[in-house]
């Protein structure tokens, strides 16, 4: 039995002609422990679906059974309760609670649990032991670099022992030390048995999964199981692709800056006529 099904699950945002098909007729199966990186370029859909998964968003066809349970329609208290119970959600920016410390940030989602002041406070202290921050406990989120905020929102997103993970784009605003840092946190997760399902645009991160899924235009264009510790053999391939496509791109952005310097005789009709002083010669060596 998959703890997450999505069947023909599609989503539209807006109306008439200002309709976006975010999803096109999705069908997916997640079975617990997996790790799945999805993939695919900007716009393609990834958040949307995450958002369905995670039940932050409904769709607006298709079903959703989500450990066996049809979701898709439930209402929006059932939703949040399931939600909080079952999935921890990691975001590229997290927005903590500016005035409150840390530790109150990683503790919050179990004031809504019900979990009493001093055990909260003693949960959300081991979890950002294991994230490495048990030094930042009493500091503000205002007073952390990016990284240090990610990785207190990943002990936030822990603290109620979710047994799904939901993470876009988590290292999106992370170097490398810092990726690798979060996502080798997620792998001790995921080795406790948890699913995790994360967005990254790095294919380099995709030997972290054990399933790599590929997106473009709303719909799952590629599937692929993949081993742990290896980059996954397409997402190579698109690492060619995309950097490819950067090159074009900066070509693109080069005849453009062309097109706004005026016409090449214009400029260069005056240097044939008029010889450069050295100290303009040397500005034009210096550019
Ligand atoms: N709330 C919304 N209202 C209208 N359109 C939306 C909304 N959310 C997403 N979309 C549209 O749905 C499509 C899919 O968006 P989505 O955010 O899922 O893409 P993505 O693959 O996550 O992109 P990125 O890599 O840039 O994060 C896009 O065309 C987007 O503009
Ligand atoms: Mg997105």
């Amino acid at each position: 039995m998959p703890l997450i099904k999505l069947e023909e699950v599609s989503k539209l945002y807006g109306f008439g002609d200002a309709t976006t098909l975010a999803l096109d007729e999705v069908s997916i199966s997640i079975d617990k422990g997996e790790f799945v990186a999805v993939m695919g370029p900007s716009g393609c859909g990834k958040s949307t679906l995450l958002n369905i998964m995670g039940l932050l968003d409904r769709p607006t066809h298709g079903t959703y059974k989500l450990q066996n349970r049809v979701v898709e329609r439930l209402g929006h208290n059932r939703a949040a309760k399931l939600r909080r119970d079952t999935i921890g959600f990691i975001f590229q920016s997290y927005n903590m609670l500016p005035r409150q410390t840390v530790l109150d940030n990683v503790a919050l989602p179990l004031v809504y649990k019900g979990v009493g002041p001093t055990k909260r406070l003693k949960l959300a202290s081991s979890m950002l032991e294991r994230v490495g921050m048990q030094n930042r406990e009493y500091f503000y989120p205002t007073q952390l670099s990016g990284g240090q905020i990610q990785c207190a929102a990943i002990a936030r997103a822990l603290v109620n022992e979710p047994s799904i993970i939901i993470a876009d784009e988590p290292t999106g605003n992370l170097d490398s030390a810092g990726s690798r840092l979060v996502m080798e946190l997620l792998s001790e997760i995921h080795l406790m048995g948890n699913t995790i399902i994360f967005v990254t645009h790095n294919p380099d991160l995709t030997r972290y999964a054990t399933r790599v899924v590929y997106m473009r235009d709303g719909r799952i264009i590629q599937d692929e199981s993949t081993s742990l510790g290896e980059v996954a053999k397409t997402a190579k391939r698109h690492l060619y692709k995309v950097r490819a496509k950067s090159v074009e791109d900066d070509l693109a952005g080069v005849s453009l800056l062309m097109k706004t310097i005026p016409d090449k005789n214009e400029v260069e009709a005056p240097r044939k006529t008029k010889p450069r002083s050295r100290r303009s010669k040397k500005t034009g060596d210096r550019s």
